[in-house]
């Protein structure tokens, strides 16, 4: 088999046994690959070591951004014309901004799943440990903002109808939520990517800033590389079409709220390669630390 097209399609088809036995591996999986929960910090212990690695470590910044005040004036709500705006500040506000959609829907999901003690199956336990993970996501984030000199970032709730239909979502019937958790997972990953590319172009004055931010987005990715298959995994058949289906008009909506992403991604192209995708593109030091369904492989 020729060796860059080792990997299925995510949507390739599997059967509920295959899918049984995934749940299993992923379990063993996820507790190696992020350690001991802390459920009253919303933490795992590999990831909250990897964390203090980088906080005390920090790279120095050489060019901090030419008007902060730019950036605080539209991380929340874009302001100013985005034309105006240069295009790293416009990448951090869009990095925040789809950060903080996250933020929201895991802060209402985690009061909707069962913690661990009450947790029985694996998917509940799973779930616990995935919504932990993706909490060392906004901390990862928060600290992408303060490399860039950006210490003053917090994490405003949304408005009460879009929060209502993050307090939903949980709470939907299992067949509806996972193409929808499972698309979500997949936009992730294609927003990560995109952003991967852009630091090349913006942090090439600022080497050591431009690998940093790497490091922390790539910590980030490596779980959602694992998420898109755990949650892929939830899915038969019928389930896959419907999130096929799904894909453009959520990748549409979504991004449709986040204005920035006009002036910095082409959300067609991402559409196409989200439906595309295969994990064949991810360089392989992601890959080996990562986890994938065994009938992707
Ligand atoms: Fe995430
Ligand atoms: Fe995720």
């Amino acid at each position: 088999m020729n060796a860059s097209r080792r990997y299925r399609s995510i949507f390739a088809p599997s059967t509920a046994r295959e899918r049984a036995e995934n749940f299993e591996d992923y379990w063993i999986f996820t507790r190696a690959h992020s350690g001991e929960l802390i459920e009253e910090d919303r933490d795992l212990t590999h990831k909250r070591m990897r964390l203090q690695y980088f906080r005390e470590h920090p790279v120095p910044l050489r060019r901090p951004l030419a008007d902060a005040a730019v950036f605080y004036r539209n991380y929340v709500r874009l302001q100013d014309e985005p034309r105006l705006i240069d295009r790293k500040t416009l990448l951090l506000t869009c990095i925040y901004k789809f950060a903080r959609h996250e933020w929201v829907g895991i802060s209402g999901a985690w009061e909707a799943t069962p913690c661990m003690s009450e947790a029985i199956s694996v998917t509940d336990r799973i779930s616990r440990y995935h919504l932990a993970e993706e909490f060392c996501h906004i901390r990862l984030f928060q600290e992408m903002f303060r490399t860039v000199g950006l210490d003053k970032v917090e994490w405003i709730p949304l408005g009460p109808i879009q929060r209502r239909v993050y307090a939903i979502f949980p709470r939907l019937p299992e067949k509806l939520m996972s193409p929808l958790a499972f698309v979500t997972e997949l936009m992730g990953i294609l927003f990560y990517r995109e952003v991967d590319g852009l630091l090349d172009e913006l942090y090439a004055d600022e080497p050591e800033v431009r690998d940093r931010m790497r490091a922390l987005l790539h910590e980030i990715t490596v779980d959602e590389l694992a998420h898109i298959g755990q949650r892929r995994n939830y899915i038969g058949a019928f389930g896959m079409k419907v999130s096929a289906w799904l894909t453009p008009l959520l990748f549409r909506a979504f991004y449709r709220d986040i204005p920035e992403t006009r002036h910095l991604f082409d959300v067609e192209k991402m559409i196409r390669a989200g439906l595309a995708f295969d994990y064949n593109e991810i360089p392989a030091h992601l890959m080996h630390r990562t986890w994938v369904p065994s009938y992707c492989q």
